[in-house]
């Protein structure tokens, strides 16, 4: 095996995380939210996402919690950006708030593309093109999530050739890298394997991450399968936050905590401190009621207290 000595966590707890919550988050608690990931050390915060907050109330607050940011040297701030529109507002602020990273996103299933962005993957591709364009010519990075990649809520198993067309039309509207998405977590290793390897097609393996819903218990699975390939980059989620609201009954994206713990236990540096990393995850549980949904922050925090 030829793992990986490093890997990089992308916390997407502030935007996949909360996106999905009924219940009003104030902009106060997500901003809170980022300080306290970025004191643990993450590198690379996935904030929040300028879509229609007529589809995503959650996230109308985009612009306030981008002002409202502290920002740390050395870590990359990144926002979700389906169309010109989301692009714009996301640089109307001055330039010190803008994002260092944009997200299309974009599904390897027809059905999901059609109920999340209201377009075919076609017309998606069309609609990324110049978001892409624009974001490159004002120096900020671009990354694009595949949806769908092994399996869908509407259209069930998804064969490695669409991700294998997907990657390709991404690639070509100039897309710097892409995350290969679990939507539903209904992925296991060797699916997860398959669409890597698809997606290793059209882009290198440092371009590619992985983003594994948790939602059937496979996610850390799945991080293993996609170590043992050599990606080294993921999305994941403090406290085990999250859904996508276009995914009935998925949940979150696997814990954070739970990835550090597992990737610490293999000798893998990750740069973050685990103890501030579970302390993030109860500061933004005990603001939504409920308890951390990470096993290894359950058990370090029941070991702290004998
Ligand atoms: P649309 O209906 O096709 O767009 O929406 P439209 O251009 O026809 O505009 C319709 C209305 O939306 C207009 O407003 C626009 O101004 C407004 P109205 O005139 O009716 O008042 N609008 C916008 N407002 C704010 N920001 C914008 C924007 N664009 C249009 N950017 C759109 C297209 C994509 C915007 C819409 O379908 C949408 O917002 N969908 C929500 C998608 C979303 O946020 N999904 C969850 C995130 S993706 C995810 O979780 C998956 C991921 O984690 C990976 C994985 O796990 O799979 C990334
Ligand atoms: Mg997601």
């Amino acid at each position: 095996m030829n793992l990986p000595s490093k890997v990089k966590i992308v916390d997407v707890g502030p935007r996949d995380g909360l996106q999905n919550e009924k219940q009003p988050v104030p902009a106060e608690i997500k901003i809170g939210l980022v300080h306290r990931l970025q004191d643990a050390g993450l590198t690379e915060i996935e904030v929040t996402s300028f879509v229609s907050p007529k589809w995503v109330p959650q996230m109308a607050d985009n612009a306030e919690v981008m002002r409202g940011i502290r920002r740390k040297p050395g870590v990359r701030y990144s926002v979700l950006t389906p169309n010109m529109k989301g692009f714009e507002a996301a640089i109307a602020a001055p330039r010190e708030e803008w994002p260092d990273e944009i997200v299309v996103f974009g599904a390897a299933s027809e059905a999901f593309s059609q109920r999340n962005i209201n377009c075919s993957i076609a017309e998606s591709i069309e609609r990324f093109r110049p978001v892409v364009a624009a974001a490159r010519e004002h120096g900020i990075h671009v990354r694009a999530a595949m949806s769908c990649a092994v399996g869908c809520p509407y259209e069930g198993e998804i064969a490695p050739s669409r991700v294998d067309m997907l990657a390709g039309l991404l690639k070509e509207i100039g897309v710097q890298h892409v995350g290969v998405a679990d939507t539903i977590g209904v992925g296991t290793p060797v699916k997860v394997q398959r669409a890597i390897e698809a997606t290793l097609k059209h882009f290198g393996v440092d371009d590619i991450s992985g983003h594994y819903h948790d939602t059937y218990g496979q996610a850390l699975g799945n991080t293993l399968a996609s170590l043992e390939m050599g990606v080294w980059q993921y999305d994941t989620s403090s406290a085990g936050l999250g859904g996508c609201p276009y995914a009935k009954g998925a949940t979150g994206n696997v814990a954070t905590e739970d990835v550090v713990y597992m990737l610490h236990g293999m000798g893998i540096e990750t740069g973050i401190d685990l103890d501030k990393l579970i302390d993030a995850g109860v500061y933004i549980s005990e603001a939504l009621s409920r308890e951390p949904n990470s096993r290894a922050s359950k058990a370090i925090r029941n070991k702290r207290t004998v």
